[in-house]
């Protein structure tokens, strides 16, 4: 028996489905990790993978980036947690509002969660109003705000609505299709009780779904004219698409950010930030509560300081690398896939991309969904075989990080025809 499924039995016993995210489970059960470093990541019975789920997105840099390890090391020796301020909070705060100029003022926090949690709550706190808007896909944690035909591991499990979540919350959560700016003008203008809509400026949790043009500068038109906020949710797109994400690179300017992921490349770290007289409302100055033990914590903000510099510093470099990469990789399998005749799509965006089996243009939740999930499957577990990693499901993106080499990419060519050689059969 290998080694992975003998943790995975004993893993059963003690955390529920045997793992701490359902994102993490796949049939039969799934490799556990022993190390990683760069591209690479190591199982237990010694088997190396390149990999393409890269934290969900997290390790933009790739896993154990130098400059991160070596500012965490010496944070280390200086302390963990302090529960009181420090400079290299203010810091980074400085560097995050440089870098994002709508974010005039920032919370840090930990998860990708509990942003945009708070930026709801804030949103409800400045309007006075009570509802939200959201895409259908759209995944922005796993809270009740907006645990509403959401994305990810909520789509790939067919949960609509979390048992346990409060129908007075969620039916508070009106829901669009992505890309139809039409229905979200519509409901803006019977519903008067809009605080704020939240969206994934790309759809990175179905699979990845990209705005179709003027999707983006029509939501912002539109929450203007409704006096709603608009809250941009950066947690994957943050450090992906640019230093300055999304927002910059498609020039809008969105009332609240959230950000995760990249942002601490591997540390636990994620922040909240948006237009002073919003961020004003926090307590304790102001009456909408947010409050973390772990938040700011030194060891995540040296991370985060750490990446962030990285990221600003090598820039130019970075990103067109990373999209080249990206670019002759997607180019490859579309013609694999063509070859072969499969009916597919693919989605590719800066250094992200999703295969889709479907005739269909995927432009939202509906055509995603009809992709053939059982050839993702095949596809998934074939890669895995020759040494792949990708996200276990059809509804996250395959990601690519600045440590991937050319030599990697031409290996994942190789593994990828290989596996859709047996899609096909
Ligand atoms: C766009 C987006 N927002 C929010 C979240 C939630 O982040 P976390 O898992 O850190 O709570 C995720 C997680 O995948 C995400 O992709």
């Amino acid at each position: 028996m290998s080694n992975s499924k003998k943790l995975f039995l004993r893993s059963k016993r003690v955390i529920p489905s045997g793992i701490n995210s359902p994102v993490r489970y796949y049939d039969p059960y799934p490799f556990f990790v022993a190390r990683s470093q760069g591209s690479s990541i190591w199982d237990v019975d010694g088997h190396r993978y390149l990999d393409f789920c890269n934290g969900y997105g997290a390790l933009l840099l790739g896993h154990r980036r130098k400059e991160i390890i070596s500012s965490v090391s010496a944070q280390l020796k200086k302390g963990t947690l302090y529960c009181a301020p420090t400079e290299i909070e203010v810091e980074l705060s400085e560097m995050i509002s440089k870098n994002f100029p709508s974010m005039h003022k920032v919370r840090l926090v930990n998860t990708g969660s509990e942003a945009t949690m708070t930026a709801i709550r804030l949103a409800r706190g400045f309007t006075k109003k009570k509802k939200i808007i959201k895409f259908e896909g759209c995944y922005h944690g796993a809270h009740d705000y907006v645990l509403v035909k959401a994305g990810s591991g909520a789509a790939h499990n067919g949960i609509s609505i979390s048992e346990g979540g409060l129908d007075e919350v969620s039916k508070n959560t009106l829901v669009v299709q992505y890309n139809n700016s039409q229905e979200l003008a519509s409901v803006l203008e019977n519903e008067k009780d809009i605080a704020a809509v939240i969206v994934e400026p790309v759809l990175a949790n179905m699979g990845l779904v990209l705005p179709e043009e003027n999707f983006l500068n029509d939501i912002r038109r539109l929450t203007t004219e409704n006096e709603s906020l608009l809250i941009f949710d950066e947690v994957v797109t943050g450090f992906r698409m640019s230093t300055g994400g999304a927002q910059k690179y498609y020039s809008i300017k969105p009332d609240i950010t959230t950000l995760g992921k990249a942002l601490g490349n591997g540390f636990v770290i994620a922040a909240v930030g948006g237009r002073s007289d919003v961020m004003d409302m926090l307590s304790p100055e102001g009456k909408v509560y947010q409050a973390s033990t772990y938040a700011g914590n030194p060891i995540s903000v040296s991370a985060a300081i750490s990446s962030m510099k990285t990221m600003n510093k090598y820039k130019t470099k970075i990103y067109p690398m990373l999209e080249k990469k990206c670019k002759s990789l997607v180019s490859s399998l579309r013609d694999i896939a063509s070859d072969l005749q499969i009916p597919h799509q693919i989605n590719s965006i800066s250094s992200m991309f999703q295969i889709f089996f479907t005739e269909q243009t995927v432009v939202d939740y509906s055509s995603a969904k009809s992709s053939d999930q059982t050839k993702f499957r095949k596809l998934f577990n074939e890669l895995l075989k020759n040494g792949i990693f990708v996200a276990p499901s059809q509804f996250e993106t395959v990601f690519l990080s600045y440590a991937h080499s050319n030599e990697d990419i031409d290996k994942t060519i190789v593994a990828y025809e290989k596996a859709l050689k047996t899609v096909k059969r």
